[in-house]
């Protein structure tokens, strides 16, 4: 059966490939251990090289950085740390010379505690900035509710001196905006619009199917020992947060050729398609996380609540999400970001953590239906971090899961190990460019440690390899940027094939005209398939050969082709 896809015309990101910066981790050009903008500039050629369309930056405002800049605490102004707002006007400028889009990322689900807004509104709840958020007293001297913040605690933190307590779905020094308050939106759409008259490519959109609160903020029955219900509950992509969204597409990035992607949790398969439809979505995209928490069990994705799982699981995760959207929806398509682990580490099992595994990964997910998203690091294979100690970890979702692990009755060495795995520090530890002492990073001390395995595993020695990680990379992006395959990456239908054979996972890319072919042998066995007599061109192979014994072709372990025709 074919599906009729929807055809409206190809928008310059269904054919771009983004990568993603955390600008505290990419390059520091002032020696105070902290990446910056001018480090950011430096590096553009990097990026062009790499063959780059845009850059999503991770939040670059200022910030007191309890969430590592996911707490703003002035949207108009450049985080002091990272530069000034003319070193970003010249990042835009120079980015643009060589064809790469900045992306920033929009977080305004909630700000800082330190932003003006909160500070006017702590000294009047009920006042005009007091409206600006999500202000209730206790009730019989209890909580407003029973929900438990993202970050682990409860939502509500008390106002010193008054009965007040204050909603965080994140941490408490992130509070909750109140989206419900026109003023509010206003204020919101300004900040947009400022950054796009600047001339920016589009927003990531953080945390963004939180904006709408269940009326009255009720209390639900508990979810876990500690007697409070994941705040999800109440706050996740709830009934009337498509007029909120719709509203902000309308007076602001809507009236620009811009791209947007949201980070939207709570909306799986169908449910995703109002946000991301080709004709009308609210944005062009969303991050499609199927895959993402196949590690753990139960809906709260604790780091404790570990389970393990294989590549026929991913599979078919990665088929229902593609289809469900298919064919008016748009994926970011990602195996790596600033809150998950490194992808060799999470994806792969001990025996596949090696180049074959690694690029076999890049190939499976690059060719996806959608835009494919690198995020900094992944392009040479930077594996998680060896920190010794839960002191030495600097994510506050990290030391909050090592306390909610102890809280659960598992040993300090079992909840370090669980952090181990998940961290997010994993990916946010600082880039290696090169094999000298601090990496190419920084001339001071970098505020996270350079990864000991830097010597061998960095950019300089991939760059002068034809055979490296990072060279595969750039075939990848090149295949997907050479304008006789642009059509099929854009238009053409996801296809799963070849489901018969276990922990293989192909599929097609099909248009009227043309039909390409992914094969990924996901397993450290070699996986015999029978061909069809035709045979199709090779574009692309992660090894030097492919093993033949008339129709009959040996995958070897991690092997990963791709072909222009069918198989
Ligand atoms: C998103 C970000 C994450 C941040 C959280 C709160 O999930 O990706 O890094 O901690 O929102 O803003
Ligand atoms: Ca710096």
């Amino acid at each position: 059966m074919t599906i009729k896809m929807v055809q409206t015309t190809v928008k310059w990101w269904q054919k771009a490939v983004i990568y993603q910066i955390y600008p505290k981790s990419f390059k520091d050009t002032n020696a105070d251990g902290i990446g910056d903008l001018r480090g950011i500039i430096e590096k553009l050629d990097y990026l062009q090289k790499l063959g780059v369309d845009a850059v999503w930056l991770c939040p670059i405002n200022s910030s007191p950085m309890c969430d590592n800049g996911y707490d703003i605490s002035d949207y108009y102004t450049i985080e002091p740390s990272f530069g000034t707002n003319e070193d970003m006007y010249e990042l835009i400028e120079e980015a643009k010379k060589r064809n790469i889009k900045i992306i920033m990322d929009l977080v305004v689900n909630h700000c800082s505690d330190q932003h003006a807004w909160f500070q006017k509104a702590l000294k009047d709840p009920e006042g005009k900035y007091g409206q600006y958020f999500y202000f209730r007293k206790g009730i019989d001297g209890k909580l407003p509710n029973n929900w438990r913040s993202i970050f682990g605690g409860s939502v509500w933190e008390k106002v010193e001196g008054t009965d007040y307590y204050y909603l965080h779905i994140f941490t408490k020094q992130q509070p909750d905006l109140n989206w419900e308050n026109p003023s509010l939106r206003e204020e919101v759409y300004k900040i947009i619009n400022f950054w796009l008259e600047k001339g920016i490519g589009g927003f990531r959109l953080d945390a963004i199917t939180y904006l709408k609160k269940e009326p009255g903020l009720p209390s639900f029955e508990a979810d876990a020992k500690d007697g409070m219900v994941s705040a999800m509950y109440g706050s996740l992509n709830r009934p009337g947060i498509h007029a909120f969204l719709q509203e902000m597409k309308d007076k602001t990035y809507g009236r620009y050729d811009a791209f947007t992607v949201g980070e939207v949790a709570g909306a799986e398969g169908e449910e995703a398609l109002p946000f991301i439809s080709l004709e009308n979505g609210f944005f062009s995209s969303i991050f499609d996380i199927s895959h993402v928490q196949l590690d753990t069990v139960g809906p709260n994705y604790f780091w404790c609540s570990h389970r393990t799982w294989d590549a026929n699981e991913l599979r078919e995760a990665l088929y229902e999400a593609q289809m469900a959207i298919q064919p008016q929806g748009w994926y970011a398509n990602s195996i790596e970001t600033h809150d998950a682990p490194r992808s060799i580490d999470y994806y792969l099992p001990q025996e596949g953590r090696n180049y074959y595994g690694a690029s076999m990964l890049a190939m499976l997910y690059f060719y996806l239906r959608g835009t494919p998203f690198i995020y900094q690091g992944q392009e040479i294979g930077m594996r998680n971090f060896p920190f010794a100690s839960i002191e030495e970890y600097d994510d506050c979702s990290s030391k909050n899961q090592y306390a909610f692990s102890l809280e659960q009755g598992y040993s300090e060495e079992e909840a370090l190990h669980f952090v181990h795995l998940r961290s997010r520090d994993n990916t946010r530890y600082p880039i290696s460019w090169d094999a000298s002492e601090k990496a190419g990073f920084t001339d001071g001390k970098p505020w996270l440690p350079i990864h000991p395995n830097h010597t061998s595993l960095n950019v300089a020695v991939q760059e002068n390899d034809p055979y490296s990680l990072l060279s595969f990379y750039k075939k990848l992006i090149a295949i997907k940027k050479e304008a006789r395959y642009e059509t099929v990456w854009a238009e053409g239908e996801f296809v799963p094939v070849l489901k018969e054979y276990p922990m293989l996972v192909a599929y097609e890319r099909r248009t009227k005209e043309q039909r390409f072919t992914i094969l990924c042998n996901y397993q450290n066995e070699p996986c015999t398939i029978l061909m069809k007599d035709k045979e199709p061109d090779l574009l692309l192979n992660n090894y030097n050969t492919l093993q033949k014994d008339g129709n009959k072709w040996q995958l070897q372990p991690y092997q990963a082709l791709l072909f222009d025709g069918e198989v």
